[in-house]
């Protein structure tokens, strides 16, 4: 077992590269399962999802390997269309499957996925939409079984709520199915937007990408290529989070400026100062501005999920309120206890949060609770005069790859240790 042990209080000076997007990787890689012939996913990051990624493939009979940061998937046939059960509940994508695996074999089998327990997060918008194009469903507790021998059909389809994965899911289904498909009320996340794009590159026939509404034509086939993702808006937020929160100033590369404006425009009201640069941005504090932040989550255009535990851990050390209302997940602010031992005031009323700075703590010990609360654990663990360790550190690894490295490049006092069993006993 490892945990992070981090000496907090420095400022942070130097370079960071924006890895690609894991999400949005992850629907591309299972979507390179539809390809014929080989598919290269240039610049994987190294990160516990994109080896879950690969197990996933290899366990059907295909090949997957990761070689250089590039990520390689040679599709073969066989006939086995169950994912394991230990592969499925390691992360919540592995549900992307079902639409290639429909595809090609007429019958996909998964378990409920796992991942991060940040909502209820049930998978009712996927398996309706592929029933809704043919699929005949078998589901209890446990498993999800479908079937479509004869292929998926094209139809007008609206998704209850504009969930990111199901959307995914059904243009995947939507690009190989017979006939035209409309889907209304899409999600718009980039990522969506990026899926489309390679598909579209594969010679898929997909527009409106990052519309509410999407059409698809559907084709017979589609053909193996060579492919960049998009740079990960969340971990471009991260770096953001900790220049705020620690002062300093950084050079970010790779920096998907399109999709940062909103989280920039309110870390501006706190003292921060970016500039743009051809691929870069220079983020610098300039000054410390106590700012009351009123912000409510939601779907893209508007201010990311996944940002708002960032947010939190950019604003450890100003003194002004962050009142922030959750609207995509039922469970975002399990960081606010490990806030608490911070030294910070936190208070959750349903999908509300307030957070407010209350006292000095200079040394505690904190679980990472999901992915993006493991990271603001670490940006306000970085940003507190003090020694803090960070366990569980599990989730942090399947979105950010070493993040120790990409802090300690920055100048930050942050290393990774591995637990011994009694010392283990000890803590728990
Ligand atoms: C994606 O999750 C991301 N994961 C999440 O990032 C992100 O928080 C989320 O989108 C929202 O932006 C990946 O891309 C791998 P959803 P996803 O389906 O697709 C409900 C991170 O930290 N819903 O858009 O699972 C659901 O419960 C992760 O990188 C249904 O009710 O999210 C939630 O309340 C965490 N039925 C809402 O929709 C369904 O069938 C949005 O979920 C599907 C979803």
């Amino acid at each position: 077992m490892e945990k992070l042990v981090v000496k907090g209080g420095k400022k942070l000076f130097g370079t960071a590269d924006v890895p690609a997007a894991k999400n949005a990787l992850l629907p591309i890689i299972a979507a390179a399962y539809m390809l014929d012939g080989e598919s290269c996913i240039k610049q994987c990051p190294q990160l516990s999802d994109i080896f879950a990624s690969r197990d996933i493939i290899n366990s059907t009979g295909s090949t997957a390997f990761i070689h250089n940061g590039d990520f390689s998937v040679i599709y073969s046939d066989s006939q086995i269309y169950e994912i394991p059960q230990e592969l499925c509940s390691t992360m919540r994508s592995s549900v992307l499957y079902l639409a290639p695996m429909l595809y090609r074999r007429g019958k996909a089998a998964i378990y409920m996925p796992g991942g991060c327990r940040i909502g209820k997060r049930p998978v009712d918008i996927h398996i309706d939409g592929l029933c809704r194009m043919g699929a005949r469903a078998e589901c209890d507790d446990e498993k999800i079984v479908l079937t479509a021998e004869d292929g998926l059909k094209g139809v007008t389809y609206k998704l209850r709520i504009p969930s990111v994965g199901a959307t995914q899911t059904l243009i995947m289904a939507a690009a190989t199915a017979k006939g035209i498909t409309v889907l209304k009320n899409c999600a718009r996340e980039p990522e969506i937007v990026d899926l489309a794009r390679f598909l579209n590159r594969a010679g898929a026939k997909i527009t409106g990408a990052g519309k509410n509404e999407i059409i698809i034509r559907g084709v017979s086939s589609l053909s193996g290529v060579e492919y960049t993702p998009v740079p990960d808006r969340i971990f471009a937020a991260t770096i953001l989070s900790a220049v705020n929160a620690c002062g300093g100033m950084c050079r970010i590369r790779n920096y998907p400026v399109e999709y940062m404006e909103y989280f920039e425009k309110i870390l501006r009201r706190t003292g921060l100062v970016s500039l743009h640069f051809s691929d870069s941005a220079f983020v610098f504090k300039a000054a410390d501005i106590a700012a009351d932040i009123n912000i409510h989550t939601g779907y893209y255009p508007a201010f990311s999920t996944d940002m708002g535990p960032l947010l939190s851990a950019a604003m450890v050390n100003n003194s002004g309120t962050l009142n922030m209302y959750e609207t995509v997940f039922e469970n975002r602010f399990s960081y606010s206890t490990e806030f608490e031992k911070l030294g910070m005031c936190c208070k959750v009323e349903g999908r509300n949060y307030i957070q407010k700075r209350k006292k000095e703590v200079y040394t505690a010990n904190l679980t990472a609770k999901d992915l993006r609360a493991g990271a603001a654990a670490v940006v306000a663990a970085l940003a507190k005069k003090g020694c803090f360790t960070i366990d569980n550190i599990g989730y942090i690894d399947r979105g950010y790859e070493k993040i120790e490295d990409v802090f300690s490049s920055l100048g930050a006092d942050i290393r990774r240790v591995s637990v011994g069993r009694q010392e283990t006993d000890e803590t728990e």
